[in-house]
């Protein structure tokens, strides 16, 4: 099959990132032998950026998909993919953070990541793992601190670019002030519906790339919404083009200026030239 070439954006650390990537949030998750099996059919069919977190469960799950990829011949080195993972926010300390990375790098047994986020900007007690519930186990963070922390996984070659995850312009400048190596990503929920300006001016005045979560509006999620599927303009355009609301939302959105990550699960892996070829 003809694999089609993403996008990429080189970010503030001098590395490519392809502009779209496969999420790997789930609840429930499909069994872990199917998901190696998705990851597998989606390195196939191009994609070469993956988004996974310690808490999503996926780590070790996408592991085994990039050795069967490696083996089959889908990819020839390492290096062709972009992995994303995440620190969780019981490990948001400074002492901490190296010791998750490398669980995360164990799970997903590779040597290094692409690129590594503190989740969220908050830190509670071990163990917490529902957002719902983190508000009766939150204990003080300290921001840089923690992101300090994430300057050594860097300078030890474990993580090949640092960024934050929902992080505010007040937080980011927090970091700003006094990091060694900036923030190269924020990935934030970010769609058609939540359009957060006033962050996006912000780190595109700062050099950090600002990547989308949720760019359907996780549709079907109990933590999403029907606001970008069912957005009558959007729907309007999409029957008039005979192509699907998604399409239309990957086609007016971001490519241009390079200004987001679009993370898609592709539940159907109906990724094809085709998607890109649209004249509105
Ligand atoms: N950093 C963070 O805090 C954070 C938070 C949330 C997510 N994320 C990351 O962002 C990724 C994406 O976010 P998300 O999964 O919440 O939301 P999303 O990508 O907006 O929505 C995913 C849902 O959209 C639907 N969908 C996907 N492709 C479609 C298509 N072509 N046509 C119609 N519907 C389509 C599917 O719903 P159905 O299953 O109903 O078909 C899918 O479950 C996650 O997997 C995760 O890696 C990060």
């Amino acid at each position: 099959m003809e694999c089609n070439k993403i996008p990429e954006v080189i970010l503030n650390s001098g590395h490519r990132m392809p502009l779209i990537a496969m999420g790997t949030v789930g609840d429930p998750l499909p069994p872990p032998e199917q998901l190696i099996s998705i990851y597998i059919d989606a390195i196939a069919i191009g994609y070469r950026h993956f988004d996974t977190a310690s808490i999503y469960d996926t780590e070790e799950p996408l592991g085994k998909a990039v050795a069967k990829a490696l083996e089959l011949g889908l990819i020839n080195n390492r290096d062709e993919l972009f992995i994303t993972s995440k620190l969780w926010c019981t490990d948001a300390h400074h002492d901490l953070v190296l010791p998750a990375l490398k669980e995360t790098l164990r799970k997903l047994d590779l040597s290094y990541v692409d690129l590594y986020l503190i989740h969220w900007p908050i830190r509670v007690t071990k163990g917490s793992k529902y957002l719902e519930s983190l508000n009766e186990n939150i204990l003080p963070f300290d921001i840089n601190a923690t992101w300090k922390g994430m300057e050594e996984c860097c300078e030890l070659g474990l993580a090949k670019s640092i960024g934050v995850s929902n992080f505010s312009c007040v937080k980011l400048k927090k970091i700003l002030d006094q990091a060694t190596i900036p923030p190269a990503v924020n990935q934030v929920e970010l769609n058609i519906s939540w359009q957060q300006e006033k962050l996006l001016e912000f780190c595109r005045a700062n050099g950090v790339h600002i990547s989308a979560w949720s760019p359907l509006g996780s549709h079907g999620s109990y933590w999403g919404s029907h606001k970008v599927l069912e957005n009558p303009v959007l729907q309007n355009i999409a029957s008039a083009k005979e192509k699907s609301v998604a399409q239309v939302f990957i086609y007016i959105y971001p490519f241009d200026a390079h200004k987001f990550v679009l993370e898609f699960v592709f539940k159907f892996l109906m990724y094809s030239s085709d998607w890109f070829k649209m004249d509105i």
